[in-house]
């Protein structure tokens, strides 16, 4: 790798938040962010590499960085047996918190046997069980080191693992009964629906539990809740979505893959 990319990867690293993420995922955020500013790495002047390094962690952080908490403060919860506590370090299952008995229900309505949760966060301390396998992944290490350790805590079948859903391929994956897909969405098909569709392509489940947030992060509620974009890629696929359900701040599509 170019001695500059590098020291540009080092200094976008330095920060906290960001040091769980692997260098094979902010590479090509950093990469397209050059190629897109027409920057010549080989002539780059230090005032620009501290602009660059600044533009790339506020990109990242919209996407993975803002989720993150203290990792000794979580550690300390989940050694106390403060499961609670632990998901309320976590920006999404804090929001849902209120409704998690509501989604578990439904969750356990669909009898799944196995379940694949993509982007996962902290969601599967909420969701998982010991009769069901569930595999987790996640781009964050950090959030995926307390999923494991969860899942060790609690003898849960399956794994957590650091993945990069944009790269599926290069895991193996489990045929899964469900696949939940919560608010992970927005942040992947935002500029590249195609990632979406290659997700919905690769996975082999029976069944899609995707959500998308109607609330903004600093809690105002969005314009448009409903995601018509996801509905046309669904139809354009040969989905069929069985079931809208709408929380207060999230609303969920039950996508039927296999007939
Ligand atoms: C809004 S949070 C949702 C977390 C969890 N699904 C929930 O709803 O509680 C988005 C999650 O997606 C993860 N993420 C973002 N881009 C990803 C990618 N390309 N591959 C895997 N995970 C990703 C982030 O690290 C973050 O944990």
């Amino acid at each position: 790798m170019d001695e500059r990319l590098q020291e540009l990867l080092r200094g976008v690293k330095e920060k906290k938040e960001l040091q769980g993420l692997p260098d094979e995922f902010i590479l090509p955020i950093l990469e397209t962010y050059l190629a897109k500013q027409a920057i010549n790495i080989r002539t780059l002047r230090p005032q620009d590499q501290k602009f660059i390094v600044k533009e790339v962690r506020a990109k990242l952080r919209r996407e993975v960085g803002m989720f993150y908490s203290s990792s000794k403060k979580r550690t300390k919860l989940l050694t106390a047996g403060d499961k609670e506590g632990v998901l309320l370090t976590h920006a999404s299952t804090k929001e849902r918190f209120p409704y998690y008995v509501e989604l578990e229900g439904y969750v356990a309505s669909l009898h799944p046997a196995s379940i694949l949760d993509l982007g996962c966060g902290l969601n599967p301390l909420a969701l998982a069980s010991p009769n069901i396998p569930y595999y987790a992944l996640d781009v964050n290490a950090a959030d995926v080191e307390i999923v494991k350790s969860y899942f060790e805590r609690q003898h849960i079948p399956g794994w957590a693992k650091v993945a990069d859903v944009q790269h599926l391929e290069k895991i193996s994956l489990p045929d899964v009964d469900l696949c939940l897909s919560l608010k992970l969405f927005d942040i992947l098909g935002g500029k590249n629906p195609g990632a979406v569709e290659k997700v919905l392509e690769t996975v082999r489940c029976k069944v899609f539990l995707v959500s998308f947030p109607t609330i903004t992060l600093s809690g105002k509620r969005m314009r448009r809740v409903q995601r018509t974009w996801f509905e046309k890629m669904t139809e354009r696929l040969g989905f069929s979505i069985r079931e809208v359900l709408r929380f207060p701040n999230e609303i969920f599509y039950l996508v039927q893959k296999s007939q």
